[in-house]
C-alpha cells in the first residue's frame, strides 16, 4: 500500500469545489489509493462517517465511508455486518432504493449545521474497491444514508439540496458561505 501523506484541507460550503460534478476514475493506481487513504485520515480526524472527493477539492468519482457498528441503529447492525469497513468506493452507483427514513444529518463541509433529511432506508449499490474489484452490497439505516449522502457529493449536490425548507438553518448557511467566499477571495 502507498504511504499516506496526511489529512487534506476540508472544503466548506461556499467553495465551488462542492458544486463540481466528478468524473469517472479511469485507472485505480497508487495515486488513487493514496488519495483514498488521505481521505480516510481526513474523515477520521474530523470524526466523520463519510467523505467524498469534492470535499477535499478533487473531482474523481471517489468517496470513503466508515460507519461503526455502535453508530448504527440496533436493528440494522446485523444486516450491515457483511459489509466490511472502511469502504473505498470508486465509480459507485446506486442500483435500488427501498423504504424511507428521516433523521438529522450533517456534513463535514457544513460544520455544526444539521437538518432532518428524508432518504431511502435501504440501498443496493455497486462500486470498484481500491484494488479494482467490483463489489455490490445492500445497506440499511445509517450506512444506507451515508451511501446516498456521499454519492450525491459526486454529482455536485449536497445534503441541504434535499430540504424542502432551509429557513431554520438559512442564517448559518449564509454565514458559512460568506466566510468561505471571503477566505477564497470570491
Ligand atoms: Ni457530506
Amino acid at each position: 500500500m502507498p504511504k499516506r501523506t496526511g489529512p487534506l484541507e476540508m472544503r466548506l460550503w461556499g467553495d465551488p469545489a462542492l458544486r463540481r460534478p466528478c468524473r469517472p476514475v479511469a485507472a485505480i493506481d497508487d495515486a488513487l489509493r493514496r488519495l483514498a487513504l488521505d481521505m480516510l485520515e481526513t474523515m477520521y480526524n474530523a470524526n466523520g462517517v463519510g467523505l467524498a472527493a469534492p470535499q477535499v477539492g478533487r473531482d474523481e468519482r471517489l468517496c470513503v465511508i466508515d460507519v461503526p457498528a455502535d453508530a448504527e441503529k440496533e436493528e440494522y447492525v446485523e444486516a450491515n455486518a457483511a459489509i466490511p469497513m472502511p469502504l473505498v468506493l470508486v465509480n459507485p452507483e446506486i442500483l435500488a432504493r427501498e423504504g424511507e427514513q428521516t433523521d438529522e444529518e450533517g456534513c463535514l463541509s457544513f460544520p455544526s449545521i444539521h437538518a432532518p433529511v428524508t432518504r431511502a432506508d435501504k440501498v443496493s449499490f455497486t462500486f470498484l474497491d481500491q484494488h479494482g474489484e467490483r463489489r455490490t452490497y445492500t445497506a440499511h439505516g445509517l450506512l444506507a444514508r451515508a451511501v446516498q449522502h456521499e454519492l450525491e457529493h459526486l454529482e455536485g449536490h449536497v445534503f441541504i439540496d434535499n430540504l424542502p425548507d432551509k429557513t431554520p438553518i438559512a442564517q448559518k448557511l449564509d454565514k458559512l458561505e460568506a466566510k468561505t467566499k471571503r477566505r477564497l477571495g470570491l
